[in-house]
């Protein structure tokens, strides 16, 4: 079966000021699709995934969700910024953060459901344990966690990640990475780190101010158990040309 355009982006263009950061992007993302976002420091995939959310406006161009705009589709897209800036000594646990997710316009109180799905997703990330404690009781790796099951106790039909396992171990990452695989969403990642190649996405995006879009990911080249070799990712590269 054919799958179903989820994003469609247009001719995009985007400027901060006079300084133009993203032009002539195009893409188009399926349902079920993984696809990895990768580029240079200032290359533009916070902006890029900020212009899906509809918190920045397309200077130029267009983007559709579901076929509708950004604004109207926001509920559906879960969300795991860049940077997050928590103040560590909220007096809320884990639970009340998780529970967010739940928040929309005018809701005062969280129903039985509401909290019902916000301990599924603490489940679902394996840490209903961590349920009582404190965000600054939590390891990097965790309090990741944390935030992916706020993301996901919004029932989005999309997630889009940036960065989520920057600053965690290599072992942290793997962990985040068997949880992401294992979710039948369409996710957009975007990663400085090369494993993420290797961690279930089949199309991969080279975004720096325009987008690069490699299909049909070999997803059999398995890295080196313990360390990553280099020669294996030229390997890789080689068999992949760049179209966009
Ligand atoms: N709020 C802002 N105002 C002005 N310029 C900005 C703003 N945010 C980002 N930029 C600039 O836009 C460009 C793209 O930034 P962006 O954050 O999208 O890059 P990135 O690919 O996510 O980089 P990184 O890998 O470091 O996260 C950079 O040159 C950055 O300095
Ligand atoms: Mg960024």
């Amino acid at each position: 079966m054919k799958k179903q355009p989820v994003i469609r982006v247009r001719d995009l263009y985007f400027s901060y000021g006079s300084h133009e950061v993203l032009k002539e992007i195009n893409l188009t993302v399926y349902e079920g699709d993984y696809i990895a976002i990768i580029g240079p420091n200032g290359g533009g995939k916070t902006t890029f995934t900020k212009l899906l959310l509809g918190l920045l406006t397309p200077t130029k161009g267009e983007i559709t969700i579901f076929g509708k705009s950004v604004f109207d589709a926001r509920k559906e897209i879960g969300y795991l910024p860049q940077y997050i800036n928590f103040n560590m000594d909220m007096p809320i646990n884990v639970f009340d953060i998780v529970l967010q997710g739940r928040l929309t316009p005018n809701k005062l109180f969280y129903s039985h459901e509401d909290k019902q799905i916000a301990l599924a997703q603490l489940e679902k990330m394996r840490i209903e344990d961590l349920k009582e404690r404190k965000i600054k009781e939590l390891s990097g790796g965790q309090r990741q966690r944390v935030l992916l099951a706020r993301a996901l106790a919004k029932q989005p039909r999309i997630l889009i990640l940036d960065e989520p396992t920057a600053s965690i171990d290599p072992e942290g990452q793997k962990d985040i990475y068997d949880l992401l695989k294992k979710l039948p969403l369409t996710k957009i990642i975007v990663s400085h780190d090369i494993q993420v190649l290797f961690e279930g996405v089949n199309r991969v995006a080279h975004i720096n101010k325009t987008l690069y879009l490699h299909e049909d990911i070999d997803t059999s080249i398995k890295r080196n158990e313990g360390h990553f070799c280099e020669m294996e990712l030229l390997n890789y590269i080689k068999s992949h040309s760049c179209s966009s």
